[in-house]
């Protein structure tokens, strides 16, 4: 083979590699790009508090709302699906069966035997007009809680005391090694590094984990878009039993009630501390985190390399060649 083919060869084989290493680059810095993506996700977060995904603030109360008298919440709470749904999906037959939370609305674990269509229907008012979101939320993000309607959905009835709110069953061991692993870079090896708002109280995980079981398990598997850059248990491929078993370990932590209420917080929800983000405090993370660092920047070397020695190359070779 004659130097003259040789020399350009090598120039494509290395704009190759360069635009290979180009493709994975997101793929590198592999911290949670399912998140924004996965319609699951993201339908799972809108159950939870569409207004705050979306970021519009539909005007006073839910028209459903009025349908019941027992539930006092008012304004932008009435919007969200949980608050007539539930965090368990059961709706006036699971936890909000009684209490303050009480609608005697139902819920929607049943309605994950639906068509994609027919929950899409029922979303845009074509069974109750008063049932529309058409108007706030856009087609794609009406399919996104159907998806998640018909995948996310988990029934954990079974595995959750209704009296004592203990996981029945459950491994400790897998819960603590699943919760240094992925969670405690930021909430903290004893769960109390970051506070948020919980029915009026500033608390950290170990109270909520107490408290209500259903929403820790629901913000654990799919996140909350309070928290984008949170890690969450669908994208760490967590079974729904690693989720409880997490939980299990969370309600050993030290529930915080008793910290000072900070009053500048006020009732303005989301009053979260920021969480640490350098330096991981836990090893196996921090090797992750180093790992994947590196990998990312092995990936942008490849990157630049690979183009620029491409380059190079072809215009070495151009310039032979003129002669
Ligand atoms: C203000 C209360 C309220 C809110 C908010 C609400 N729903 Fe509903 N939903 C109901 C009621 C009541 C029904 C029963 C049928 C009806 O009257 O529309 C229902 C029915 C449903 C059903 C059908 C259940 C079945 O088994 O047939 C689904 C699915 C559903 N809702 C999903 C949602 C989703 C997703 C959201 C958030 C975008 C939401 N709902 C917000 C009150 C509410
Ligand atoms: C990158 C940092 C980070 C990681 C990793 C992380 N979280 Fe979070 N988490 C947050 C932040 C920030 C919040 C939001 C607090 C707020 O509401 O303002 C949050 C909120 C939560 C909530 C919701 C609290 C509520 O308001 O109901 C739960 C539950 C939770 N995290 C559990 C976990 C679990 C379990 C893991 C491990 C899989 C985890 N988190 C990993 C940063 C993180």
């Amino acid at each position: 083979m004659s130097k003259s083919i040789l020399i350009p060869l090598i120039a494509i084989l290395m704009l190759v590699t360069g635009l290979i290493a180009f493709q994975f680059q997101p793929v590198l810095a592999f911290n949670s790009i399912f998140q924004q993506d996965d319609p699951q996700v993201r339908g799972a977060q809108l159950y939870d508090d569409w207004t705050q995904v979306t970021g519009i603030t539909p005007p006073g109360n839910h028209p459903i709302w009025s349908r019941q008298t027992t539930n006092t919440r008012s304004g932008v709470d009435t919007w969200r699906c949980v608050s007539c749904h539930g965090w368990d999906y059961q709706g006036k037959d699971g936890a909000f069966s009684s209490g303050a939370n009480y609608t005697g609305f139902p819920g929607v674990y049943d309605a994950q035997s639906l068509p994609m269509e027919e929950l899409k229907a029922i979303l845009s008012g074509k069974k109750d007009p008063q049932h529309d979101f058409s108007g706030y939320l856009s087609d794609a993000d009406l399919a996104a809680l159907a998806v998640f309607i018909r995948q996310g959905v988990i029934d954990d009835s079974r595995f959750i005391d209704p009296v004592s709110l203990k996981p029945i069953g459950g491994d400790l061991q897998s819960g603590k090694s699943l919760y240094e692993q992925g969670c405690a870079s930021c909430h903290g090896n004893d769960g109390q590094a970051i506070t948020f708002r919980y029915e009026g109280q500033t608390v950290s995980l170990g109270t909520l984990a107490v408290q209500d079981p259903w929403r820790f398990l629901h913000r654990t598997r799919f996140g909350t878009a309070r928290a984008p850059e949170m890690t969450i248990g669908l994208n760490l491929g967590w079974s729904p039993q690693e989720g409880r078993d997490v939980l299990l370990y969370a309600q050993t932590f030290a529930t915080g009630l008793e910290q000072p209420l900070s009053p500048s917080l006020g009732d303005q929800p989301g009053g979260a501390v920021t969480p640490p983000g350098g330096p991981a405090n836990n090893i196996i993370t921090g090797i992750l985190t180093a790992l994947g660092a590196m990998a990312a920047s092995l990936g942008f070397a490849l990157v630049l390399g690979g183009l620029l020695v491409g380059i190079l190359l072809l215009v070495v070779w151009s310039i032979r060649n003129r002669k």
